[in-house]
């Protein structure tokens, strides 16, 4: 559903925590900054605050079972696509867990499983310290990230049970600005909407044997800019990355991979339906032929020579597949060059089948491997277009708006 005239549409899921008293203030600080928003709560939520008091402030129903809800027969469905932004206030370790492996056993778990995928969810947990330190909640924290889900950080304090530690509900203030943020994000220019981007990411790691591998210095800073510029235009964004240290950028589906092998059927599977492919990734070119299956040892099992075969080429399988059964694909490559920028960048172009190159000089400090900025000519059929030194969310910018005015011209 489109936005509100009046101001984002905000859906506050509350969960049954101490916690849950600080959501009214929230709700108030989105209310006075213009926004629409509407209570789903836990069971266990309305035990800490009851529907009296969301009711009295919304004006609105308080949603919390899946049946019997006067305003509709499928909540669920209603409430996810009602809202602009989502937002769960406090988030219980189980809410986490739930959201993380989906779950849907209640109309709060339901609700957070249908919403849609470019609409944004902001989570914002309060727990006890183990509770918060715990390995599952941890690696429930991670998933949810990874799927581009934005967190406000509990901080350290006195919490509830009277310990001191990680686990406090973030302040009302910030909680409440990430909210107003995600709304940003969404009714920004939607340029890309209803579109589907692939973007692939960061370097590939070949493995030896199980402790060594074959790699490249590639941060995976330019793949996560594009994807985070495309999820910005409203684009469905599936990221296939390699091994990187990133948070996943906000709305965004991320695929991690480690090899060439897994990032070529990744990416492929990802492309079927897709409008867009860019291929940032610094795919490793070779791949050790016989990797061993145990840690080889120094003392008797030399590794003076390693028989190599070559990977498949990403880029230019998805040239061949970009017009199959009658769609418009545009299909976007980089060339990290030494020497020859843009000769080399014309010859791919040519062999990948791409519509555009993104030459990128690689021996400059300020462009390529692991910098914050980048230095690229843009190379394709219609000419040749060399960028200045640029933030690598410029770069992408750039990319992306060719990317769209070619996918409007086919
Ligand atoms: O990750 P960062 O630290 O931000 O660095 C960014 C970058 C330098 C890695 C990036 O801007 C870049 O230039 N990526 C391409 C690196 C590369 O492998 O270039 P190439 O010239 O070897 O490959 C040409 C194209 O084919 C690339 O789009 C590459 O993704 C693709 N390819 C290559 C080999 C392969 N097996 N499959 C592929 O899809």
């Amino acid at each position: 559903m489109s936005s509100s005239l009046h101001g984002p549409k905000v859906l506050l899921c509350v969960n049954g925590g101490i916690a849950a008293y600080k959501a009214i203030e929230v709700l108030r600080l989105l209310q006075t900054a213009g926004c629409e928003v509407r209570v789903a709560s836990t069971e266990d939520g309305l035990r800490f605050v009851g529907a009296a008091t969301w009711e009295g402030l919304t004006h609105r129903d308080v949603a919390s079972s899946l049946y019997g809800w006067a305003e509709s027969a499928i909540p669920h469905i209603m409430l996810s696509e009602w809202a602009d932004v989502v937002l769960v206030c406090p988030a219980t370790a189980n809410t986490m867990a739930k959201m993380a492996v989906g779950i849907a056993d209640d109309l709060v778990s339901t609700t957070l499983l249908a919403v849609p995928r470019t609409t944004p969810v902001v989570v914002a947990p309060a727990m006890n310290v183990n509770m918060w330190q715990a390995v599952p909640t941890q690696a429930n924290l991670k998933t949810l990230r990874e799927r581009g889900i934005s967190i406000v950080m509990p901080v350290e304090g006195r919490l509830a049970c009277d310990a001191v530690g990680e686990g406090k509900l973030a302040s009302v203030d910030q909680i409440a600005r990430a909210v107003l943020d995600a709304a940003d994000s969404r009714t920004s220019s939607k340029s890309m909407a209803s579109l589907k981007v692939v973007v692939t990411a960061g370097p590939t790691h070949e493995a030896i044997d199980p402790v060594r591998y074959i790699a490249n210095a590639s941060s995976g800073k330019m793949g996560y800019a594009i994807a985070a510029e495309a999820a910005r235009r409203g684009a469905c964004v599936t990221l296939v990355s390699g091994p990187t240290a990133l948070d996943s950028p906000e709305g965004v589906e991320r695929v991690d991979v480690v090899s060439a092998a897994q990032m070529h059927e990744a990416t492929l599977r990802a492309f079927d339906d897709a409008d867009v492919a860019i291929c940032a990734a610094a795919v490793a070119d070779y791949t050790p032929a016989h990797p061993a299956d145990h840690k080889l040892k120094k003392a008797h099992e030399h590794l003076d020579v390693i028989e190599l075969v070559e990977t498949a080429d990403i880029l230019a399988e998805l040239g061949r597949r970009k017009s199959r059964d009658g769609r418009t694909r545009v299909v976007v490559g980089f060339a990290a060059e030494t020497d020859d920028l843009v000769a080399n960048a014309q010859a791919k172009l040519v062999r990948k089948g791409c519509d555009l190159v993104a030459a990128n000089d690689v021996t400059r400090e300020d462009s390529g491997f692991g910098s914050a900025t980048n230095r690229v000519t843009l190379v394709s059929e219609s000419g040749i277009r060399e960028l200045p030194t640029l933030t690598k969310e410029e770069v992408a910018a750039y990319l992306l708006d060719e990317a769209e005015r070619l996918l409007r011209r086919s």
